[in-house]
């Protein structure tokens, strides 16, 4: 495996590949590299010649309460995971290279930015898309791969890259758990003893909904007002939002159909936690 620590090499070395026709597969991520991020890599590896990982704690999709300063960060520990889960390409630019002196475009995605998460974090879906616009553009990979743990970042990223004609395939990649459904985020290590064991409550109310909706209920109002207070009576989780909305539009739903996205966002003391679950 290389590491590239400019976009200028990172560019050079993707245009060397694409002359030699190699499919270029794509893992944008911010490190603290866990078993949910190895999944894409190896999802990406399984599909192309040559698999590119950007590590890169992107400052302007944080806010400035949140946890920028002290989001955690071991490249050398995330180099080892990337390489054994089948990276070839590790892309860990600096802040200063991706935003140099004088930049000034911003990519923003309307309105699908503003809701669920983004009601609570404004400002934070521009972030996302403009870091993703770059990265792609640096990068210009065949393929992409991103998580569905992160639902409407992925609904929104599709958007953007139909939108603009970006050309890159979008992967969908599975939500991956811990053994008791907690959904793994780097942000799981702020989370203290007590948290951590109340924190799957998110996933099981999910569960209960998705089981709803098997035994015929299809009211989302009942299915949404169902997991916020099975949430809140298994733990003390203050719950930001549970919605209802389409896994693609990230329009409400009234009626709950294949392909309703139920997602949930929940602080348990300090840590924002979000999780959600598509029906099939
Ligand atoms: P990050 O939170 O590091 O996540 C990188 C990718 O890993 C995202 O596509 C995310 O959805 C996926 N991921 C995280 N936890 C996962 C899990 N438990 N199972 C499956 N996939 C999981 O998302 C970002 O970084 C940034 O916003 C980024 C896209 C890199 C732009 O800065």
């Amino acid at each position: 495996m290389e590491t590239l620590r400019t976009s200028s090499a990172m560019a050079a070395r993707s245009r060397a590949l694409r002359a030699e026709d190699r499919v270029v597969g794509f893992v944008p991520t911010m490190g603290a590299l866990h078993e949910g991020h190895l999944s894409l890599i190896r999802i990406a590896s399984a599909l192309a010649d040559v698999t590119v990982v950007s590590v890169f704690v992107n400052p302007t999709q944080f806010g400035p309460t949140e946890d920028f300063d002290r989001y955690p960060r071991d490249l050398e520990c995330d180099a080892a995971l990337a390489e054994a889960a089948g990276c070839d390409i590790l892309f860990a630019p600096e802040p200063a290279d991706v935003y140099p002196r004088g930049h000034a475009t911003v990519v923003h995605v309307e309105r699908m930015g503003e809701r669920l998460c983004g009601a609570a974090r404004p400002g934070h879906f521009d972030g996302v898309t403009t870091v993703v616009a770059k990265l792609l553009n640096v990068v210009r990979p065949s393929l992409a791969v991103f998580g569905q743990k992160d639902g409407q970042q992925l609904a929104i990223v599709e958007r953007m890259v139909a939108d603009l004609n970006m050309g890159v395939e979008i992967i969908r990649a599975p939500t991956v758990r811990e053994a008791d459904g907690l959904a793994m985020s780097s942000r799981n290590a702020y989370l203290s003893a007590e948290e951590r064991r109340e924190a799957p409550a998110l996933y099981r109310a999910l569960r209960e909904a998705a089981a709803l909706y098997e035994g015929g209920e299809r009211d989302a109002r009942a299915v949404v007002g169902a997991v916020r207070s099975l949430i809140e009576s298994g733990s003390r989780a203050a719950v930001q939002y549970v919605s209802a909305v389409d896994a693609a539009t990230l329009e409400d739903v009234a009626e709950l159909r294949p392909g309703t996205m139920i997602a949930v966002a929940a602080h348990f003391g300090g840590t924002r936690l979000i999780d959600n679950i598509v029906l099939p």
